[in-house]
């Protein structure tokens, strides 16, 4: 995985013409396709599913980058895998077995990842660290595309940062929420690998020409 990367989120695509903003997001710069799967049960909200993943997948010349909103992520895993994930992404508040439901993600063919709501420390991280390809901070509440991004994110992102850098982990560091031009270069220069963007992208007057410069703000 790249350093400095951008997750495009179609959370804010056009679903009546997803195959045209799959074609933009492959003509793009962007580093991975973001899909947030939501289940109305961890999240207040419902998003799409595996017919979908396996559509997009189809077409996609980016990575999939999914990020599960679900309970019990761990029935999923292989469902993913066949519908084409390359890094599969569990929140760490639905894992009472992280170790195992990461072991078993990696086992599966995928990167393996953990989400951090805002409200959850990254020092629950310490023993789970080494063994993990990525963490995703939440920097907003999960459930919608376009909210306010919050500020704490960045304190957060140093702490993480020097877990990482202590425990000698190779985990990259990707954030998800409210990102644009202005927070994205400040998430970059406290130590972010990935940036996932959605409505800053898609709600923009040139979404590829947002995504160049997505990966040029640090
Ligand atoms: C929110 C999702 C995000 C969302 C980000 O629950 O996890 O991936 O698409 O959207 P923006 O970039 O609009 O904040
Ligand atoms: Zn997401």
């Amino acid at each position: 995985m790249e350093k400095n990367a951008v997750s495009t989120s179609i959370l804010s695509a056009d679903f009546l013409n997803l195959g045209r903003d799959i074609e933009m997001i492959n003509k793009s710069e962007t580093d991975f396709i973001h899909c947030d799967i939501m289940d109305g049960v961890f999240v207040p909200n419902l998003s799409f599913g595996l017919p979908v993943i396996q559509q997009i997948h189809k077409i996609a010349k980016k990575p999939l980058d999914v990020h599960l909103m679900i309970v019990h992520p761990e029935k999923y895993i292989q469902a993913f895998k066949n519908a084409g994930a390359s890094l599969l992404t569990v929140q760490y508040e639905v894992c009472p077995h992280l170790h195992r439901t990461i072991q078993l993600i990696k086992k599966a063919g995928m990167k393996a990842g953990v989400a951090l709501n805002p409200h959850t420390p990254v020092s629950l991280l310490e023993d789970i660290i080494c063994d993990v390809d990525l963490v995703l901070i939440m920097s907003v509440n999960p459930g919608f595309g376009g909210q306010k991004f919050i500020e704490n994110t960045y304190s957060k992102v140093k702490r993480l940062k020097e877990l990482i850098l202590s425990k000698k982990s190779k985990s990259l560091i990707e954030i998800d929420g409210g990102v644009n031009f202005d927070t994205g270069k400040k998430l970059y220069r406290a130590g972010s690998d990935i940036l996932v963007s959605g409505s800053f992208i898609f709600n923009s007057e040139d979404p590829q020409d947002t995504i160049h410069h997505l990966k040029e703000v640090y």
